[in-house]
This record gives C-alpha cells, sequence and structure tokens, in this order.
C-alpha cells in the first residue's frame, strides 16, 4: 500500500513551491527538492546542518534525462547506465554549465541517477508531466554526519517539521546508499562502495574499477568520506567474536548494558544486553543495519558492539559504513 493520490499530489505540490520533501528510493530515503532551485536546494542544506560545499546527487527518471544535466556522457557512463539504471548506482559526470553550485557544492561536475523505486518513479514521472524540471536532488534524509534512513517514520523522527511531506515507500530494499562511479576523468573509479561491487560492475566495464576514498583535504568530493560518517550517538565498536564476548562480560560485571549487532554468533551472553541478529549475506545485513544502530541508538545504552564481519570483497560498502561509524 503505497502512497494514495493525494500524497502525491501535495508531493508534486511541494517541490513546485520549493519545499523539502521525504522521498522513499530502494537505498535509502532521500531528503528532495527541485534541483533546478537553488533556494529549495538550500532548505536541504539548512535542514540537514550540512556544509554548504558538499555536493547533492540529482535524481531522474531516465538515462535519456543525463544530458539535461551532464555535459558529456563517455561511452563507459552510457554503459553503466544501461546495465544499472533503475538502480543504485550514482555515476559523477562534467555538468552542464547552467547547473546551479548549490547542488554540485560549486565542482564541475554533476551527481546523476535513477533510482529503482516505484514512489520515486512516479514522482518524477509526474513532475515531467508538470514540465517541472525533472530533477530532483537529494541527499540522504539525516541530519549531517548521523545514520540515514531507511522508513519514512526514520524520516520524521529525524527532521520533523522541515520536510512538508514524506511519501511513504515502506522499508528501502538495498539499505546502503548507492555506489558512486566517477566517470568524468577517464577511467570508471569507485568513489563510494555500494550494493554494486567492484566485481558487478566489471561485468560492464571489463575491469573492476578501483575505490577511491578520501578522508580529508579540502571540499570532500564525497561527503560520506568523511570519517565519521553515518555515525550513532552511542560510542561503537567493530570487535572479532571472543573479545566481543569477553567486552560484553566485563560490560555487564560493571551493571552495564550494551547494543550488540551480530550475524553469526549464538546469543551466548543474552542479558542484560539488547540484541539485534542479523542477516549473514551482504546483501540481507546492508537491508537492515542502519535501522539496527537506530533503534538501539535510541536506548541509552552503554555501547553499541557490531561483530565484525568477513572479509570478503562482496562486504565491503557494508564494512565502509561500519568502520566510519566506529570512527
Ligand atoms: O543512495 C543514495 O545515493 C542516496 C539516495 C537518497 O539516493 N543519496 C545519498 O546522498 O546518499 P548523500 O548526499 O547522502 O550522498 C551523496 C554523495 C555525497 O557523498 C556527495 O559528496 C556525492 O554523493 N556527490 C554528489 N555529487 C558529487 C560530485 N559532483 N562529485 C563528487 N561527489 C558527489
Ligand atoms: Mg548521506
Amino acid at each position: 500500500m503505497g502512497p494514495s493520490e493525494a500524497d502525491y499530489q501535495q508531493a508534486v505540490a511541494a517541490v513546485q513551491r520549493g519545499d523539502l520533501l521525504g522521498l522513499p528510493t530502494e537505498t535509502v530515503y532521500g531528503l528532495a527538492a527541485d534541483a533546478s532551485k537553488p533556494a529549495a536546494v538550500a532548505k536541504i542544506f539548512a535542514a540537514k546542518g550540512r556544509p554548504a560545499d558538499h555536493p547533492l546527487i540529482v535524481h531522474i527518471a531516465g538515462a535519456e534525462g543525463m544530458a539535461h544535466w551532464a555535459a558529456e556522457i563517455p561511452e563507459a557512463a552510457k554503459s553503466l547506465a544501461q546495465a544499472f539504471w533503475p538502480g543504485p548506482l550514482t555515476l559523477i559526470l562534467k555538468k552542464q554549465a547552467w547547473v546551479p553550485d548549490a547542488v554540485t557544492g560549486g565542482q564541475e561536475t554533476v551527481g546523476l541517477r535513477v533510482p529503482a523505486h516505484p514512489v520515486a518513479l512516479e514522482l518524477l514521472n509526474r513532475l515531467i508531466a508538470q514540465n517541472t524540471s525533472a530533477g530532483i536532488a537529494a541527499p540522504s534524509a539525516n541530519r549531517f554526519g548521523r545514520i540515514s534512513p531507511t522508513t519514512a517514520q526514520h524520516v520524521r523522527d529525524e527532521l520533523g517539521d522541515a520536510v512538508a511531506v514524506v511519501l511513504d515507500g515502506g522499508p528501502c530494499e538495498v539499505g546502503i546508499e548507492s555506489t558512486i562511479v566517477d566517470v568524468s576523468r577517464g577511467t570508471p573509479v569507485i568513489l563510494r562502495p555500494g550494493q554494486l561491487t567492484p566485481a558487478i560492475l566489471a561485468t560492464v566495464l571489463g575491469f573492476e574499477p578501483v575505490i577511491e576514498l578520501t578522508k580529508t583535504g579540502g571540499a570532500p568530493r564525497v561527503s560520506g568520506s568523511l570519517e565519521s560518517h553515518y555515525a550513532p550517538e552511542t560510542r561503537l565498536y567493530l570487535l572479532d567474536t571472543d573479545p566481543l564476548l569477553n567486552y560484553l562480560n566485563v560490560v555487564r560485571h560493571r551493571g552495564g548494558r550494551c547494543g550488540v549487532i551480530a550475524h553469526d554468533l549464538p546469543k551466548m551472553v543474552a542479558q542484560p544486553h539488547e540484541w539485534r541478529m542479523l542477516p549473514a549475506d551482504p546483501e540481507g545485513y546492508a537491508r537492515e543495519i542502519y535501522a539496527a544502530l537506530r533503534d538501539l541508538d535510541a536506548l541509552q545504552l552503554d555501547a553499541i558492539v557490531v561483530q565484525s564481519l568477513p572479509r570478503s570483497a562482496d562486504w565491503i560498502a557494508v564494512a565502509d559504513r561500519l568502520k566510519r561509524a566506529a570512527a
């Protein structure tokens, strides 16, 4: 049961007025505004408390909309778009001169993505039908540096009155943010790992793109590359099984209480700790991790301990998010 006709009409009206909208995508919920209106985009930065030099992703209805925003569309971009859109892939391309600095953080490039969520696509198509600029700037709908929302309720909890309307599209299927591939500088490079792994991208590119994570130094090309992104308020530790179990015992003896996020542990020291068992495959884990962190973060626990993840390549994206949450 998705949004009603009235919900969509309200959402379209909000975007046209230059107001903010909570928008479901398959990855995480976005905080959306008309990407062609700098004043509307400015509201995103205000609501998130996000530094103005962090660029936003523009969501479009289909690959045919690319040329409106991007000045150059290299072959690699065309084939990636063809293969993975709609889907959890953001392409960084040289921007058209008109694209507002508010969207690009003053950079010469723009991030584009076609979300694979029926509600997001319905909204984008209604905006096109209304002749509204068919681009929706939307970062994740969380306050800056916090955990991305994966349900409509998360968005309301996090941003409250700052959002005029939240379209409820149910819990996000992917659960972590899109893979970002920079195709603006020659050889494609991954700026943020996601569900589309280097191996999956290689099926189209013919090679595995390298992952280039910048940590600091001037305006970040990718705000998710700041070290302490995606963080809960409660301190968080990533521990291997034995140290984790020891730690839980120590905290219990001190009269304390932890949140535990595990994926292959018997519930040995259940009391008094608060457990979340997540699926032991990377896609299932990604789908649930942010909600688990958010849940546990609300419980005033002494710490959140997360069982360390397998080191294999298919776990890179969630491992990256957890490492930052623990930083
Ligand atoms: O899955 C997603 O990508 C979600 C949903 C809502 O689509 N959006 C998302 O937005 O994660 P946000 O703002 O939280 O992260 C977008 C990332 C930022 O780290 C930003 O720096 C990067 O995309 N980005 C956007 N435009 C860029 C550009 N021109 N060059 C480099 N990085 C860019
Ligand atoms: Mg974000």
